[in-house]
């Protein structure tokens, strides 16, 4: 596995090969959900690139940016028995310089759901990725389907900036006891952990009554609401797989989106149904 922190290098280097590439962007810490992401790009492609980069421009003032935990002994491990070829490693200095041009989410779409309790998060998000994309030019790129808003908004800026890259969805990848696995799970305390089983509980509980022909998206997030009591939900939301609000849920084009604060962890989780 070749590492490498230079942009200009980086595309030198995949110019040459001339073969079809998969692209993993990643901020690091890296676990299970992460590595069925560089899986599915392994199988997919001749050559895997993988990026770990803890972009600022997506944290917002007095988030987690400086404990955001970083794990890079670890992380490389996991990528070379993962079979990754390149492991893109930039420095915010390699990404960034001053008084540049950037990606505005949109409008509407951005700053709704977790865009509405993070002003301004995926304008960094899709700056950073518009510069990756253009950096590994891509065939595929492989994203969560745990970060639902994230991957929506990627694909409409793939879609409108007319870029020649495919995004692949990738299924959630959750811990034995039904949490969804994330970076940010580290923060959590026993008790705290503990609490947060009743996000999947609250989606499991939802499929159950869908199971049951109960499709009326006000008593599902009732439903979900009343599981997750007394966290504090940021929001629960049933909607169409273009993210505007039904309700009533239709199979094969729905999700039901949960945040929760956990102390002063968020916690993201969704069902596709
Ligand atoms: P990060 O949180 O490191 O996540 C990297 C990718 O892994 C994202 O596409 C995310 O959706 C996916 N992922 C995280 N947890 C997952 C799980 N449990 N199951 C499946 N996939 C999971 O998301 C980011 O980084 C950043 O915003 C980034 C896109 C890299 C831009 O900075």
């Amino acid at each position: 596995m070749k590492i490498i922190s230079d942009p200009f290098m980086l595309k030198e280097h995949l110019k040459k090969s001339n073969k079809s590439i998969g692209f993993v962007p990643t901020m690091g810490a890296l676990h299970e959900g992460h590595i069925s992401l560089i899986k599915k790009a392994r199988q997919e492609n001749e050559i895997v690139v993988v990026s770990i980069f803890v972009n600022p421009t997506q944290f917002l003032a007095g988030e987690d940016l400086e404990r955001y935990p970083k794990k890079d002994d670890a992380d490389k491990k996991i990528c070379e028995l993962a079979g990754v070829d390149i492991l893109f490693f930039p420095s915010i200095e390699n990404i960034y310089t001053k008084d540049e041009a950037k990606v505005c989410a949109p409008n509407l779409r951005g700053y709704v759901l977790e865009g509405a309790s993070r002003p301004g998060h995926f304008s960094g998000v899709l700056t950073v990725v518009m510069k990756l994309l253009h950096i590994v030019s891509p065939a595929r790129a492989y994203f969560g389907k745990k970060d639902a808003q994230q991957l929506n908004l990627i694909s409409l800026m793939v879609k409108q900036f007319f870029m020649d890259v495919q995004i692949v969805p990738v299924d959630i990848v959750r811990d034995s006891d039904g949490l969804a696995l994330s970076s940010r799970n580290v923060y959590l305390s026993k008790t705290q952990r503990a609490e947060a089983l009743k996000i999947p509980k609250s989606l499991y509980a939802a499929s159950k009554l869908i199971s049951k022909n109960i499709f009326d998206a006000q008593k599902i997030k009732e439903e979900i609401c009343s599981i997750l009591d007394p966290l504090e939900i940021e929001y629960v939301e049933v909607l169409s797989r273009d993210f505007t609000a039904i309700e009533k849920v239709e199979i094969g084009n729905t999700i039901i989106l949960v945040e929760v604060l956990v102390g002063k962890t968020r916690l993201l989780d969704n069902i596709w149904l």
